[in-house]
């Protein structure tokens, strides 16, 4: 299949793996790249720059093809040293970065200059016109559904893509809920130009995280995620468990009074517990709706295959045969 997004990253299918914390390191980036769509180191995950650029030359030594990192930019007092984790990337030769969180102009002219396509993930209209505007070279429209942090307004997918596709002149990606061939001919009659998945790609055989967390992807349906720390406008949608539960009492107790340091204990440092050690009680792990869809721990290769020949049955006999 071939779109503005396969033409833009150079890729064989219009299927980009996002940036997960814990999730995104090199054999995971790889194996999405390896499958033909776009897999994604994410830069936080890494303790240091140095750590980054070792990542990076571990990825290159799994995949010859295209493959992405993710730079979030948090909205945190003790910030990461971004131009160190830029440098990292430019150094290593990486073609292409998702940006997401805040707005990415202070290292929009160091990645353009290096001659790196940016796809900004954001989860509205109007920060995905300030991407164009910026420079951006495409998109990542993040829904309500996804995985993560929705943002605040609230915006379901089946509005958000063909408002984007309304307003935007760049290409863009659908975000959040995605999850097959059916995912991927609806996003792209609404407008985009493929599709980005985090949740999915957890339940891979590649994915480097421990067995209960696919597991417990599988086992979960579209009602077993919940949305957190909306009190404090971070708002992040988890796969509900104990831990999450004390949350949410804690938030529903204290109201708008809420600081971070009332849920620290559900929050903070959690992913190694959760995504390395299997614990699953540890704490809140971002997860989309999407799981409902999710039944089975594929291959990478064959999730994609799976994807692209449903998608193309779907076009060239369903809706072909429904117009003629
Ligand atoms: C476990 C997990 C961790 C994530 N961590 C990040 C992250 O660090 N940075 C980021 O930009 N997005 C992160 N995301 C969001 C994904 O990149 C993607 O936008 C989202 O999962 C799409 O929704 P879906 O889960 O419905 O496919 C994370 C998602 C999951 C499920």
């Amino acid at each position: 299949m071939k779109t503005e997004i396969t033409e833009l990253f150079g890729i064989q299918h219009p299927i980009i793996q996002g940036g997960m914390h814990y999730v995104g390191f090199a054999e995971m980036a790889a194996a999405v790249s390896n499958a033909g769509g776009l897999g994604t180191i994410t830069a936080l995950t890494q303790k240091t720059p140095e750590d980054l650029a070792n990542e990076i030359a571990r990825c290159k030594n799994m995949t010859d093809k295209p493959f992405a990192v993710n730079i979030t930019f948090l909205p945190t007092v003790n910030a990461p040293d971004y131009p160190a984790i830029v440098k990292a990337v430019i150094d290593g030769g990486v073609r292409v970065v998702e940006t997401a969180g805040r707005n990415p102009a202070q290292v929009m002219p160091y990645l353009k200059d290096a001659g790196i396509k940016v796809i900004h993930k954001c989860t509205s209209v109007r920060h995905s016109l300030k991407a164009q505007e910026i420079g951006c070279d495409a998109v990542s429209v993040d829904g309500f559904e996804c995985g993560g942090h929705p943002g605040e307004d609230d915006v379901p997918n089946m509005i958000l893509l063909p408002r984007a596709a309304d307003e935007l002149e760049i290409p863009f990606v659908a975000s959040g809920g995605q999850a097959d061939g059916r995912s991927l001919v609806a996003s792209m009659a609404m407008g985009a130009s493929g599709m980005n998945m985090g949740t999915r790609f957890i339940a891979t055989e590649e994915a480097p995280v421990h067995q209960n967390v696919k597991d417990a992807i599988v086992a979960a349906t579209e009602l077993d995620t919940r949305l957190v720390m909306r009190p404090l406008r971070n708002t992040e949608r988890v796969m509900t468990n104990d831990a999450v539960q004390k949350l949410l009492e804690k938030e529903r107790e204290l109201g708008h009074k809420l600081q971070f340091e009332d849920i620290i204990e559900q929050v903070a440092g959690v992913y190694p517990r959760i995504m390395k050690d299997g614990d699953m009680e540890a704490g809140a792990w971002s997860c989309g709706m999407v799981v409902g869809l999710i039944n089975d721990i594929p291959t990478c290769q064959e999730l994609i295959d799976r994807i692209m020949d449903e998608a193309n049955e779907i076009i060239t006999s369903r809706l072909v045969g429904a117009v003629a």
